[in-house]
């Protein structure tokens, strides 16, 4: 009876050892946030999904204190279909799948338009997710046929991909958000058989690690090509503080272009960019303790500065990926990214339930330049944050 009791005291010390152990590991509580995140956009589906037949159907960000819906050519319209995608992986509830089947398949047209290079966003966030993590081939002429219209506006004497259409400041305006939508032409060429697509990506990227990047491997926002032999014309920003400064989410868009890239080619250049735009960002003198950017690297540190969560979650997104590419660094970054990622995860930035419009975070910055989305909740903060905690989650 004694050897009995000792056996089962021993037991249970050893099952408390190991859930102390395990809590100890977990540097993100993980499932409450999960929970936390389901919760709120079943408050923002509750919301909205009764205006999903009309033209602007899709939560962009706030605005004069209302939830802002935008229609499927706004850049921002894959995003809230890409996030119901996530909450459905991240819970396993089917009812995030229907949903997400939903507002993915609303956005079937943008195969077709060439009008901008944003069509890998919006395709790859919604499309490009039901593609790649269900098994299905429903989809997979939407992706090739989104590949076909964005190839339109390659130039292949210049070797990029035109984000905007010329206007009275640029001739081909190229910026570094279009390092994102690469991907989608990768998934095109593995889909296709055409290695078209994979080739303009190839392009597009090497001509942008040769022309965007200053000497301290910060970013131009946009660049202004002479699309007939490749020269620049001008070096500007858009989003940003000046021509010279750091764009807080240009930094993120290029860290997770480039490794992207990487995982797509292999090539170490690509690795080596994405390392050294990391390493920007994370010795930056002006980042602050809680690692969440103010809008611009370069903007004066102080209270007063907006900060910019959506560079942030989109920052820890790709360094979760960047962590399993590098070895001596690995643990570094995804530190670094779980930083990020409990920061982002704190009363500071998470919404409390029902606050914020249902979005999930708060506290990201649209345009200071233009004067729009000022220290407001975005709907791609919540889709990288998602990805973010999907990527933690497959790390551990
Ligand atoms: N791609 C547009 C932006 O990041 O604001």
């Amino acid at each position: 009876m004694k050897t009995l009791s000792k056996f089962y005291f021993l037991l249970i010390v050893t099952i408390f050892n190991q859930s102390c152990a395990k809590k100890h590991n977990d540097v993100l509580d993980y499932e409450t946030v999960i929970q936390k995140s389901a919760a709120q956009y079943s408050e923002m589906n509750k919301a909205i999904h009764p205006q999903i037949n009309n033209k602007n159907f899709i939560p962009r960000t706030i605005r004069n204190n209302a939830i802002r819906l935008v229609n499927l050519y706004d850049w921002t319209s894959g995003f809230y279909a890409g996030s119901i995608w996530y909450l459905n992986f991240l819970t396993e509830d089917e009812k995030w799948k229907h949903l997400a089947l939903e507002y993915t398949k609303k956005l079937d047209t943008i195969k077709y338009w060439e009008g901008n290079h944003d069509v890998g966003f919006i395709m790859e966030c919604s499309y490009g997710n039901a593609v790649k993590k269900t098994a299905s081939k429903a989809f997979d002429s939407v992706i090739v046929q989104t590949a076909k219209s964005l190839s339109t506006r390659f130039h292949p004497k210049a070797g990029i991909i035109q984000s905007w259409d010329a206007s009275k400041k640029w001739n081909c305006p190229v910026i570094i958000d279009n390092m994102m939508n690469l991907e989608l032409l990768f998934n095109a060429t593995k889909i296709s058989g055409d290695s078209t697509y994979y080739d303009i990506a190839v392009s597009h990227a090497n001509k942008t690690l040769e022309n965007h990047f200053r000497p301290d491997n910060s970013s131009y926002h946009v660049l202004n090509y002479d699309t007939e032999n490749g020269t620049i014309l001008n070096r500007n920003t858009h989003q940003g503080l000046a021509d010279d400064s750091a764009w807080a989410r240009g930094q993120a868009w290029g860290l997770y272009g480039f490794t992207v890239c990487y995982r797509e080619t292999k090539n170490p250049k690509y690795l080596n960019q994405a390392i050294k735009i990391a390493d920007y960002i994370k010795n930056h003198p002006n980042l602050p303790k809680d690692n969440i950017p103010y809008w611009d690297y370069n903007a004066p540190a102080s209270d007063e500065t907006p900060r910019d969560a959506s560079a942030a979650a989109i920052t820890a997104s790709a360094l979760y990926e960047l962590s399993t590419f590098t070895k001596e660094d690995s643990n570094e970054y995804k530190s670094f990214a779980d930083e990020i990622m409990q920061s982002l995860s704190s009363p500071t930035y998470f919404a409390d339930k029902g606050t914020n419009a249902n979005f999930l975070l708060k506290h990201s910055v649209g345009s200071i330049p233009h004067g729009v989305e000022i220290d407001v909740p975005l709907n791609y903060a919540d889709y990288y944050f998602l990805e973010a905690l999907y990527r933690y989650k497959n790390l551990k």
